[in-house]
């Protein structure tokens, strides 16, 4: 099976446990992206109803919107019932790191208030430790991202500006990227996790710790569901 079509696979299994009148978390990214388009046409038949959709980024906005989702924002629904989205890196505890779709912020916020988050990957996102398969992205503002970068090494990482210089990719809400690479892996992922946001300039990273109620992975072998 090729990657898009093991990406496809997670992200339609996903769906099975959508129902009618559920508010949705919508994912961003190119699995994501399976999930929403499975839940536009289930929508337009017919077959889900009563459904919200509450969109991580603008483009996934844009691809529900498409089959007329319903939409709505994180202050018409603070609680979310079930949210499907992709990760960039899995480890067997379920935790996670997304971002390299640059939705980071948006996923957080809405992903930390779902009763059920569910994870879609292919397998090559599997690994035993974070940091290892994926950079961990980490949105910062514009203003002094450079001495942020400096603060950001100093936690023992390698920051790289997602796009360059030149042509800096900025994000949904206007922040830049730093791409953390981290050498051998990351050794102590909570720890990480609040150093980073204690920085002055980091406005979210993309260490999603304890948020996933479940892993879907697609493999060569099937469906893979961890719990
Ligand atoms: C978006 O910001 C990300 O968190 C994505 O969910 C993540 O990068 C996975 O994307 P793909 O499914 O495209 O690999």
């Amino acid at each position: 099976m090729s990657v898009d079509e093991l990406k496809k696979e997670a992200g339609e299994k996903a769906v099975e446990q959508v129902k009618s009148g559920m508010v949705l978390g919508l994912g961003t990214g190119s699995t994501a992206y399976f999930a929403v388009d499975k839940i536009g046409r289930l929508w337009q038949s017919g077959e889900l109803t009563d459904i919200v959709g509450v969109p991580t980024s603008e483009a996934t906005a844009e691809h529900a919107r498409r089959y007329g989702v319903p939409l709505g924002t994180l202050d018409q629904y603070p609680v979310i019932d079930l949210a499907i989205d992709g990760a960039d890196e899995v480890d067997p505890q379920l935790d996670v790191i997304k971002g390299l779709g640059g939705a980071l912020l948006r996923e957080k916020m809405i992903e930390s208030v779902t009763r059920r988050f569910i994870v879609v990957v292919d397998e090559r996102k599997l690994s035993d430790r974070l940091g290892t398969v994926s950079p961990l992205p980490v949105e910062v503002v514009q203003f002094g991202w450079k001495f942020t970068a400096g603060r950001l090494a100093g936690l023992g990482c390698a920051p790289v500006l997602r796009g360059g210089e030149d042509s800096p990719y900025v994000t949904d809400n206007g922040n830049y990227i730093l791409d953390c690479h981290f050498a051998g892996g990351i050794t102590n992922a909570a720890a990480l996790d609040q150093q980073l946001q204690a920085l002055p300039g980091v406005v979210e990273n993309g260490l999603f710790l304890g948020l996933a109620s479940q892993v879907i992975a697609a493999t060569s072998d099937g469906i893979k569901i961890i719990e």
